[in-house]
């Protein structure tokens, strides 16, 4: 009996938290990773889902995508596709913070306060990842420096399977390139390092890192490994 697709949720591009209908709080990153990532599952024959935050690629052939803005928003999305999963990888540079006070109307100069006040945004990884129950759960983590022990605490802290860390600004920095080197953390493996490559063979060769911890937690309705 032929076993059913691997179902992959990704997770893609930047949040943005607004403080007034004009202006927000964000990151550059491109969402060229997590496109990169959910094409290259729709390779291997995986039924994917992609949530992206705001990015200019165009939709990736043979994947469900689902475009949100806010943070809230992607928690939403991700937490109602997690069940029926069975990897998740989040490669979205969701934005920590946002402002306390949304105004409804755009600020004018003279009323703008200097200090903006700002809460937390809830952490999607760690608390979809605190549920898990077959799900293979991937992080990314972005760092400017001492990126295998940021992203081994990262592991732990997020109950993920594997972390991939990259480093973020210099002449090496991942945000919005076509290449990417990073080192892979995972509770079996000493860290792996990979590339520079481009982000799509990267995509490959993650895929094909992630696949062995697949098949010891997906089983088919047969209860054979897929
Ligand atoms: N992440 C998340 N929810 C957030 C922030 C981050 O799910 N609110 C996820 C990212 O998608 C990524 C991982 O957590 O897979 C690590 O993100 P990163 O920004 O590197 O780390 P943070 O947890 O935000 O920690 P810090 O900013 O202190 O490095």
């Amino acid at each position: 009996m032929k076993a059913s697709p691997i179902r992959c949720l990704v997770t893609a591009g930047p949040t943005r938290e607004f403080f007034d209908p004009v202006r927000f709080l964000s990151n550059p990153s491109s969402g060229k990773m997590g496109f990169a990532l959910a094409e290259a599952a729709v390779h291997r024959g995986w039924d994917v889902e992609l949530i992206s935050g705001p990015v200019s690629l165009p939709d990736p052939e043979g994947v469900r995508i689902k475009r949100i803005v806010t943070g809230q928003e992607m928690f939403e999305e991700v937490s109602k596709r997690f069940p029926g999963c069975d990897i998740l990888i989040m490669t979205a540079a969701i934005m920590d913070y946002r402002p306390k006070l949304v105004a409804d109307h755009k600020i004018k100069k003279f009323e703008l306060e200097m200090v903006i006040e700002m809460e937390p945004v809830i952490d999607v990884l760690t608390t979809v990842g605190r549920d898990k129950d077959h799900q293979v759960v991937v992080g990314f983590a972005a760092e400017t420096n001492d990126l295998v022990g940021n992203a081994t605490k990262k592991l732990h802290s997020k109950n993920a399977d594997f972390v991939v860390g990259n480093i973020i600004g210099g002449e090496e920095g991942a945000f919005g390139r076509d290449d990417n080197r990073v080192v892979v953390i995972s509770n079996d493996n000493d860290p792996i390092e990979l590339g520079p490559m481009s982000k799509s063979e990267l995509a490959t060769a993650l895929l094909a890192l992630f696949t062995p911890r697949l098949n010891t937690v997906v089983t088919d309705d047969t209860g054979s490994a897929e």
